[in-house]
C-alpha cells in the first residue's frame, strides 16, 4: 500500500532558558497532530528542536563563566528530557550547532547569492557599544540606550542583504491563490496588511558578535539567526543528502508556530524558498498563547509555570489532556491548577476511569473475565453502536481540521454515552437472572467493544492512558499496527478475550479545602450539635442500635438527585434498599461487592420517592467521605 507522507514541524525553541508550560503547549499539539497522522495511514515526519545561536545566548553563556556549546548543550539536554517526560513522538531532534544543519544553511545563503538575491551594503543603526546592541530610534528611551542608559552613536556596518522587496507581489499573489497556506483567516488579514505596506530587504548579517554560521563568502561575517532558524525545516529531510527523501516529505504539511512569530513563517520563509525555486509549505499555522490564571507568564511576574512539576505531580497524560482540551487552537487559553484538576477528577477519574473500571468489574464478576459471543442487539445497543461510527467520522473530519479539542469532546461524548448506556441497560439486574445471560453478555461485549474504540481514539491525546486501556482489556499491541479503521465497531474482535484486573487509570485528586469553596458533604446521618460536642450517652442507648454487615449487590444513582446512591445490600438472609447521600465520592460500581456497616434498625425514610430501609455508615472529614468497610460475611453484627 503507498502511504501518504505528512511533514509537521514545530518552532525550533531557544535554548536561553528552561522551556516552560506554554512551549509543551506548541509540542503537545504537534505531537497529537502526528500521532493521529500515523493512525491514519501517513508515513510522518515530525520535527522540533533548538535555534541555537545568536548574540543572546553568547551573552547567557558569558554570563555563566562558560562556552556558548557548552551553555546550549545543558539546556538543550532539558529539552529533550521533557520531551521523552511528555511523550513526545518526533522523528527527529535538529540543533543548529550540528554540522549538517551549517552545511544546509550555507548553501542556502550560496545559491541565492548566486542568484544574486543577496547583496552587500551597510547596516546603518544607532549602537550601544557596552551593551553591543543596535536600536531604532522609536526604541530610545530619552535618545539612550533603553537597556543601559548610556550614549548611542550612529554606526554603519558592513552586512549582507536579501532582496525581500523583488518577491512582495508574488507573495502576495501566493497567499490570496492559496487561502489555506496562512491559518487562521486573522493572521492570513495581518500578513496580507503587513506585506502591502511593502517590504523592506533584509539584513542577514553581522559582525558584532561571532556566535552563529559563518557567512560561506566571508567569515567576518555571522548569518542572521532567523535566516539559519528557518532553514532547519530543510536540513533533516535530506535537503542535501537523500533526493528522494526529500521528494517525499517537501513541502512541509504544516508549521506549527506562535502568533508572534507567523510573520517570519508566511513571509520571511516563503520568500528563501522562492529564491531557491522550492515549493512553499501547504500551511503555516499561528496558535495562540497559553496565559496562566488570566496573566501573560514572565520571569519577573513569577508566574512561569515549570512543565516537568506538572508531570511528576499529575502524569504526563493529565497534562497532555489538559492543554489539548481547554484551548481553542488559534486562540489564547488559560491554564490554571484548579481547571486541571477539575477536568482530571471529571473528565479523567470519573467519566473515563470509572468506565473502564465498571466495565471491568462486571465482566470479573458474572463471566469470569471472559467477554462471551454478544446476544442479539436491540434497539439500545444499535443506538450506542450508531454512536460509535459517527463518533469516528466526526473525530476524524475535526482533527483533519486540527480541532483537537472539539475532537476530544466528541471522544467524551461517547464516553458519556456509554456509561449512560450502564444506567439504561441494568447489568446488574440481569446479573440476577439466569434467563437474561444472554442480554448480559451483549451488554458486557457493548461496553468492551465502546472501550476498545475509546482506547484507540485517545492515543493522539494520551498515549500511556490508551495502552493502559488497551493492556487491561487485553488486546495491547503496537500503536505502529493499529489504523483508524480498527476503531470501527466490531462484533466479532473482543469475543473469548479475558480482560485482566481493573486498576485505577486516575486516581481523583482531593482538593485542599482553600482551593474550593467549601463543600457540604451531604450524608444522611445526623451531625453533632458541634464538631467536637455530643452528648454522652449510656451502654443501654447504645445497644439500641442495631449494625451490621451488609454486601453491595446493586448501585445506580437517583434521577435528578446528584448526591444520593440507591443500593440494593444483602444482610445474608434478606436483601434490603437503602438510600445513601455517597454519590459524589462513589461512583456506583465502585460500591458493588463491597461490605458496609447498616444502621439496620433505623425507621424507614422516604427520599425522592425510594423508602429507605437503614443507613450505611461513613466517616467524613472536610469535605472527604469514606464508607466503613468491614472484612466479615454480610449478616454479622457489629457491637
Ligand atoms: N527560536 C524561535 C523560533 C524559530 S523557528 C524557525 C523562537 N523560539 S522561542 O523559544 O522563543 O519560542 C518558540 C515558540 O514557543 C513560539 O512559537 C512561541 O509562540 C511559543 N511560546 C512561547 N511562549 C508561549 C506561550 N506562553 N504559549 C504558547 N506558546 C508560547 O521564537
Amino acid at each position: 500500500m503507498k502511504r501518504n507522507a505528512y511533514y509537521i514541524t514545530t518552532p525550533i525553541y531557544y535554548p536561553s532558558a528552561k522551556l516552560h508550560i506554554g512551549h509543551a503547549y506548541c509540542t503537545t499539539i504537534a505531537d497529537a497532530m502526528a500521532r493521529y497522522k500515523r493512525l491514519a495511514g501517513y508515513d510522518v515526519f515530525f520535527l522540533t528542536g533548538a535555534d541555537e545561536h545568536g548574540q543572546k545566548i553568547q551573552q547567557k553563556a558569558e554570563e555563566a563563566g562558560v562556552t556558548p556549546q557548552e551553555y546550549v548543550d545543558k539546556i538543550v539536554a532539558g529539552f529533550q528530557d521533557l520531551w521523552h517526560k511528555l511523550d513526545i513522538s518526533h522523528d527527529d531532534f535538529l540543533r543548529t550547532t550540528q554540522a549538517r544543519h551549517h552545511q544546509v544553511v550555507q548553501e542556502v545563503f550560496r545559491r541565492i547569492y548566486e542568484k544574486g538575491d543577496i547583496y552587500k551594503g551597510a547596516y546603518k543603526g544607532l549602537y550601544c557599544t557596552p551593551c553591543e546592541s543596535f536600536w531604532l530610534e522609536r526604541q530610545l528611551v530619552d535618545g539612550k540606550c533603553p537597556d543601559c542608559g548610556r550614549e548611542v552613536k550612529e554606526v554603519s556596518e558592513e552586512a549582507y542583504f536579501f532582496k525581500m522587496s523583488k518577491y512582495a507581489d508574488r507573495l502576495l499573489q501566493y497567499i490570496e491563490d492559496n487561502p489555506e497556506f496562512i491559518q487562521p483567516v486573522s493572521r492570513r488579514n495581518e500578513m496580507i496588511n503587513f506585506i502591502k505596506q511593502g517590504l523592506e530587504d533584509l539584513c542577514i548579517s553581522r559582525t558584532s558578535f561571532d556566535w552563529g554560521i559563518p557567512v560561506p563568502i566571508d567569515d567576518k561575517h555571522v548569518i542572521y539567526v532567523w535566516f539559519d532558524a528557518l532553514s532547519n525545516y530543510l536540513t533533516p529531510i535530506g535537503f542535501l543528502d537523500d533526493a528522494e527523501k526529500f521528494k517525499k516529505f517537501w513541502p512541509a504539511d504544516l508549521h506549527l508556530v506562535g502568533k508572534e512569530i507567523v510573520r517570519f513563517h508566511a513571509i520571511i520563509w516563503p520568500i528563501i524558498l522562492m529564491a531557491l525555486d522550492l515549493p512553499l509549505p501547504k500551511m503555516v499555522y499561528g496558535h495562540g498563547w497559553l496565559i496562566v490564571d488570566g496573566d501573560k507568564m514572565s520571569k519577573s511576574k513569577g508566574n512561569v509555570i515549570d512543565p516537568l512539576g506538572l508531570i511528576e505531580e499529575f502524569g504526563s497524560d493529565a497534562i497532555r489532556y489538559f492543554l489539548l482540551r481547554e484551548i481553542n487552537l488559534g486562540q489564547d487559553g488559560n491554564f490554571s491548577r484548579d481547571a486541571l484538576i477539575q477536568r482530571i477528577n471529571s473528565d479523567l477519574a470519573n467519566d473515563l476511569g470509572n468506565l473502564l473500571q465498571r466495565t471491568l468489574t462486571m465482566i470479573k464478576k458474572y463471566n469470569q473475565g471472559l467477554i462471551l459471543s454478544p446476544g442479539e442487539v436491540t434497539a439500545v445497543d444499535e443506538d450506542l453502536q450508531k454512536m460509535a461510527a459517527s463518533t469516528l467520522q466526526k473525530y476524524q473530519q475535526e482533527m483533519e481540521k486540527l480541532q483537537l479539542s472539539d475532537a476530544i469532546k466528541t471522544v467524551w461524548n461517547f464516553i458519556s454515552r456509554t456509561n449512560k448506556y450502564i444506567d439504561e441497560t441494568e447489568p446488574w439486574v440481569l446479573g440476577k437472572d439466569v434467563s437474561q445471560k444472554e442480554r448480559l453478555n451483549r451488554v458486557l461485549f457493548d461496553l468492551a467493544e465502546a472501550l476498545r474504540i475509546v482506547s484507540i481514539l485517545i492515543i493522539p491525546f494520551m498515549p500511556k492512558t490508551a495502552l493502559k486501556i488497551q493492556q487491561q482489556l487485553n488486546i495491547a499491541r503496537d500503536f505502529a499496527n493499529l489504523h483508524l479503521q480498527n476503531a470501527e465497531w466490531s462484533d466479532g474482535l473482543m469475543v473469548n478475550v479475558k480482560v485482566n484486573k481493573p486498576e485505577q487509570l486516575f486516581p481523583r485528586i482531593e482538593v485542599e479545602a482553600s482551593a474550593e469553596a467549601p463543600k457540604k458533604v451531604a450524608v444522611p446521618q445526623k451531625t453533632p450539635k458541634a464538631d467536637n460536642v455530643v452528648d454522652i450517652i449510656g451502654i443501654e442507648d447504645f445497644s439500641k442500635v442495631e449494625l451490621r454487615v451488609v454486601e453491595v449487590l446493586a448501585a445506580e444513582k437517583v434521577k435528578k438527585a446528584d448526591k444520593l446512591l440507591e443500593l440494593k445490600v444483602s444482610l445474608g438472609n434478606e436483601v434490603r434498599t437503602v438510600v445513601s447521600g455517597i454519590a459524589q465520592f462513589y461512583q456506583p460500581e465502585e460500591l458493588i461487592g463491597k461490605h458496609l456497616v447498616l444502621v439496620a434498625n433505623l425507621k424507614p425514610a422516604k427520599l425522592r420517592g425510594i423508602v429507605s430501609q437503614g443507613m450505611i455508615l461513613a466517616a467524613s472529614n472536610e469535605g472527604m467521605l469514606k464508607v466503613v468497610e468491614v472484612d466479615m460475611p454480610a449478616g454479622s453484627k457489629v457491637k
